[in-house]
């Protein structure tokens, strides 16, 4: 397109913003997970010209009349480099109403679900059929309306010329895709479609969300486990004060759902430990936030009160403490794998019920793996021979410090002349420390009747490869569960390029059901998901695990988006593994 044009083009595109007001021009990063269950971060699309959000709702006839022209628009548009995606951003909705809708009408575009309305109030949509275009580099709304096909006309009334052939939203893609940089202020035409409703805004606006009884009680349900004195997250919410201050944060973290961490898709099974908000909860705190924080009315600040926990061990002091013996950690370097086997001397056969592992600098371990084995275990192994000998206990990973008890009835087996093996992978901060990492075991008091064991499910090796600059590179591997088991733990592992991972089941008679979907995956998260309901897989179910890696620059944990990566130990190589907690039913 010719200079001259753009500055025309651009000069129309700020005449008709002034006749016109509502929401903002620049808006903050945002994330939600779609209907299928996938991940969408607007950073994430900083490779497209723009990005085009269509709000949707699911009783909202114009939305679907309407449907073919998004279709054409998307068919012009997208091949020139620009991202449509859809957003549901009503309360009333459920993910099912969203599925069958989408079956019915095809609309072929991932459905963000914004049910706390959250990103539909920092975009400004008031109505489903509303259009929104984003620079998604900069966060600027470049335009905000309707499809506006009949803002060809001329409308006296608001000082809009006729302009033959053209529309606002078309002249706004055109210049994106031309190239043009800067638009001055955003182009909003007179919505149309249906009405959203914001009741919980309302109700925020009449009365803002207390700080003491509604605030201070869900950071401490969502938050202070992590953020306290002493703990693993890099402030301690111990006061208004201190809440107030990390505010404008607090808001950013959560409206990309990076915090709470450990978030799994909760349209997929229940997990105990996964760490769910519902939209009430959203509002409630981004309300109160945007509110400035207010500190209330009441005389106590709640938070104040709370005191760190009186013991390391969470379940009390453990009957058995292995000490991993002491390791220097040089300043820098990369350090292989340690491989240890301590012998737990044990007088008599026990089962293991509990088991919790303390790192000792949590700076330098980075992760570790436990396995029982047989004291005499490194005779015992055949180089290249399959390792039938150890069974995996537990591991220790970020965010993953915690007690881990076995499901009921279940405990694992340690004979008498066991001994436990660590693989612990330490990385180098700067400075040179020592670790001195403890693991806790409790037994159980009666035998248990089943036996807990851990499949690891991998896709790895020489046959993985990743190109460079990728953002979806998929991979999946499947197992074959030759007996009935009873599923109680589930954790996918991958290292920095590690992007989404689902588990999944194929069942003896050909059905399908869902086991877990982590469809934001990081690498610094890695706990294993703990089943509310225990799943019981009939002998001859097949396990899927789906997922993929993102190589690219908008991953912002990948070390260099420029590497072919392969598979291998070390964080920047990868690896590709669901691991399946279980015991057999028929205990043999
Ligand atoms: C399981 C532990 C854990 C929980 C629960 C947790 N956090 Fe964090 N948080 C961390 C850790 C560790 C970090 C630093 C590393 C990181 O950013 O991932 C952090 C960082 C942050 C930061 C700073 C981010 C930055 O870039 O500096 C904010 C703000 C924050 N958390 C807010 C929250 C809020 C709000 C909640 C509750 C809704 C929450 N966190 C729950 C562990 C936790």
């Amino acid at each position: 397109m010719h200079k001259l044009n753009q500055i025309l083009l651009l000069s129309t595109l700020v005449m008709v913003n002034s006749q016109v007001n509502a929401g903002p021009d620049k808006i903050g990063n945002f994330a939600l997970i779609d209907h299928e269950g996938n991940f969408h971060q607007l950073r994430k699309y900083g490779d497209s010209k723009a990005v085009v959000i269509i709000s949707t709702a699911v009783d909202c006839q114009e939305n679907i009349e309407r449907l073919p022209k998004y279709r054409l628009l998307r068919t012009t548009w997208e091949r020139q480099g620009v991202t449509f995606l859809a957003i549901n951003s009503t309360a009333r909705d459920s993910r099912e109403d969203i599925r069958r809708m989408d079956d019915l009408y095809n609309f072929d575009l991932p459905i963000l679900l914004d049910s706390s309305q959250l990103v539909a109030e920092s975009l400004g949509l008031t109505r489903a059929g509303e259009i929104i275009v984003l620079e998604p580099e900069r966060f600027q709304v470049l335009y905000r309306g309707g499809l506006d096909i009949e803002s060809r006309r001329a409308r006296p009334e608001r000082d809009i010329e006729a302009r033959e052939g053209t529309s606002f939203l078309a002249d706004t893609l055109q210049a994106v895709v031309a190239g043009v940089t800067s638009f001055g202020e955003t182009v909003t035409v007179a919505g149309e479609g249906c009405e959203l409703g914001f009741a919980a805004l309302a109700q925020h606006a009449d009365r803002t969300p207390d700080y003491a009884t509604e605030i201070a009680p869900l950071l401490q349900e969502k938050c202070v486990s992590c953020h306290v004195e002493g703990g693993i997250a890099p402030f301690a919410m111990n006061s208004h004060m201190m809440v107030q201050g990390w505010s404008p944060m607090m808001k950013e973290v959560v409206m990309t759902k990076r915090m709470p961490p450990a978030q799994v898709d909760p349209a997929v099974n229940h997990f105990d430990n996964a760490r769910y908000m519902d939209a009430g909860e959203l509002q409630t705190l981004i309300h109160w936030i945007d509110a400035g924080s207010p500190r209330g009315e009441s005389e106590v600040d709640p938070l104040t009160l709370i005191t760190a926990p009186e013991s390391v061990w969470e379940l009390g002091e453990p009957d058995y403490i292995v000490e991993v013996p002491t390791f220097t950690i040089p300043a820098t370097g990369v350090l292989d794998y340690e491989n240890i086997t301590i012998n737990l001397s044990l007088e008599k056969d026990v089962w293991i019920k509990s088991v919790q592992h303390l790192p000792g600098d949590r700076r330098v371990l980075h992760h570790l793996l436990s396995f029982i084995v047989p004291a005499d275990y490194e005779e015992r192994i055949v180089e290249g021979e399959n390792d039938s000998y150890r069974e995996f206990l537990e591991g220790y990973a970020p965010g993953k410090d915690g007690a881990v008890t076995f499901p009921d009835n279940s405990g694992m087996f340690v004979p008498k002349g066991s001994a436990v093996q660590m693989s612990l992978h330490y990385t180098t901060y700067g400075k040179e420390t020592v670790d001195n990492t403890l693991l806790g075991l409790y037994f159980a008091e009666a035998e248990p009747q089943f036996q807990y064991s851990t499949y690891s499910l991998s896709h790895g090796g020489s046959n993985l490869v990743i190109p460079a600059g990728v953002s979806e590179h998929k991979m999946s591997a499947s197992h074959l569960f030759e007996d009935e088991i009873m599923l109680h733990g589930l954790r996918p592992h991958m290292h920095y390029r590690g992007k989404h991972m689902r588990f999944s089941v194929v069942y003896p008679d050909g059905s399908k059901a869902d086991i877990i979907n982590v469809p934001d995956y990081n690498f610094a998260w890695q706990p294993t998901y703990r089943l509310s309901e225990p799943m019981l897989l009939p002998a001859g179910s097949r396990v899927i695990v789906e997922g993929a890696f993102d190589n690219s620059q908008y991953n912002l944990g990948n070390p260099d988006p420029a590497a072919v990566v392969k598979g291998g130990a070390q964080s920047w190589d990868e690896m590709f593994i669901g691991y399946f907690s279980y015991y057999k039913t028929a205990n043999n």
